[in-house]
């Protein structure tokens, strides 16, 4: 028992409030004593089980009794949930047709429409125009000796490239930033009625923003990704629907720079806190690629994704689950799972047993993991070549959304 957090093993129950700052600051301290007591328990403050084992998160992500969507299977009567709310119907719309809210058929339909664009051998091609984004980047911040990093280079890179990937112009990051922002507040524990009506307004606009791009897109097509999406030839005969179409873009959008920017942060923090030399970390391509791997799965910037039974399940270690039930995966905290690692609370991007599961597993796979990728090892090895005298200035202190793990603001001198 802590401030943070309390765990009884003999009834495999723990709790621990995700908005208190004693927790989210360090949840690491919670998925320690549960690795060591009960790595499945009932999470009393959300009221389901959760998984912190890195076999069982990794295998329930690839179970397909278990999906991201419930309501193609039950109703919502029969869920017990309240009828949808009005004043978030915009928002709400943005989801529907979200990958992230889909199983199959939907969601096969609808990720084939858009895989192709983000396989390796077609990211790889952006990697040049990446180095030059964060080379000038930090050309402008270089004479300043300091700076909040967040915002000056971890936010904007991530933020252009998916803009200019769906064919939104650089200029519009800053926006699209805002309301990405505003809508990503929706996936905090207990929200309040402003935050519902402040994302639903966001999405309102980014919804009317986008049409008026796909108007224009129609009338004139260009070599992006919203072209490619209203012309995509039919996946089992159907073509993507407008709705589809502003749905698709706005996950992009808001997943294509979220969790980049939050990794960016958390690796430079980690970088900087171990004391090792930032030169070895990057000194080969090969090392730039294990140090990202490292990074992601030491301080992972998605904690925890849900999933409903989509049937009655009764799993291989006993655990029961009745069919709409939810259980919660811990993307966090099974990437410093014991059983799996060794020395798992020790950041060693030398370690010759590295995984995680940061970016999941099974059909949801993060479609974006390749571009990612480019994206964080080309920042982070032209910000330490080029700043090789960055320190910490400040301590660190992550944002109050216990699912997205990331910083408020990270100041650093140089
Ligand atoms: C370090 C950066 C990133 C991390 C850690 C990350 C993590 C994840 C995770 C864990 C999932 C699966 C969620 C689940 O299983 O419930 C996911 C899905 C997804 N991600 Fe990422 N992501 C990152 C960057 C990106 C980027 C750059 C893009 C887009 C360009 C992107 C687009 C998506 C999409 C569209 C999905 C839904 C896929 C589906 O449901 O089929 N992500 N991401």
């Amino acid at each position: 028992m802590t401030d943070a957090f309390s765990i009884s093993v003999l009834e495999r129950r723990a709790s621990a409030k995700p908005r208190d700052a004693a927790f989210y600051q360090d949840p690491y301290a919670f998925y320690s004593a549960l690795h060591l007591g009960t790595p499945t328990f009932l999470w009393e403050d959300y009221g389901h089980w959760c998984f912190t084992g890195f076999r069982e998160v990794n295998g329930l992500l690839r179970d397909k009794r278990f999906g991201r969507q419930i309501t193609h299977v039950m109703s919502r009567e029969e869920l017990g949930w309240a009828p949808p709310k009005a004043h978030t119907a915009a928002f709400d719309l943005t989801e529907k047709y979200s990958l992230l809210a889909l199983e199959p058929p939907a969601h096969t339909r609808l990720r084939t429409l858009v895989n192709r664009a983000f396989v390796s051998r077609n990211v790889e091609q952006l990697r040049p125009r990446i180095e030059r984004l964060a080379n000038a980047m930090i050309d402008a911040l270089e004479p300043q000796g300091g700076i909040e990093l967040i915002k000056a280079f971890a936010a904007p890179i991530p933020a252009i490239v998916i803009a200019e990937m769906i064919g939104l112009p650089a200029e519009m990051a800053l926006q699209l930033l805002n309301w990405s922002n505003r809508m990503v507040q929706m996936y905090m524990f207990g929200v309040t009625h402003e935050t519902e009506l402040d994302a639903n307004t966001a999405s309102e606009d980014f919804m009317a923003y986008l049409r008026e791009v796909i108007a224009a897109r129609r009338r004139q097509p260009k070599e992006d990704l919203l072209t490619h999406m209203l012309t995509a030839d039919p996946v089992d005969g159907q073509k993507l629907t407008e709705d589809e179409v502003v749905s698709t873009a706005i996950l992009l959008l808001n997943a294509g720079h979220e969790a980049t920017v939050h990794t960016t942060g958390n690796a430079v923090k980690t970088i900087l806190e171990s004391g090792l030399d930032p030169q070895t970390l990057f000194a080969t391509p090969e090392q730039t690629e294990a140090t990202v791997e490292e990074c992601l799965r030491y301080d992972a910037p998605l904690h925890m994704f849900t999933r409903y039974a989509l049937e009655d399940v009764t799993l291989d270690t006993g655990e029961h689950f009745r069919k709409g039930e939810t259980i919660g995966l811990m993307l966090g905290a099974a990437n410093r799972d014991p059983k799996r690692f060794a020395h798992a609370d020790t950041f060693d991007p030398f370690r010759t047993d590295g995984q995680n599961v940061s970016f999941g597993a099974g059909i949801h796979f993060c479609i974006g993991a390749p571009l990612a990728r480019i994206e964080l090892q080309t920042a982070l090895s032209t910000l330490f070549k080029r700043l090789p005298g960055i320190r910490l200035a400040g301590e660190p202190r992550y944002n109050n959304v216990y699912h997205f793990h990331g910083l408020e603001r990270l100041d650093v001198t140089w």
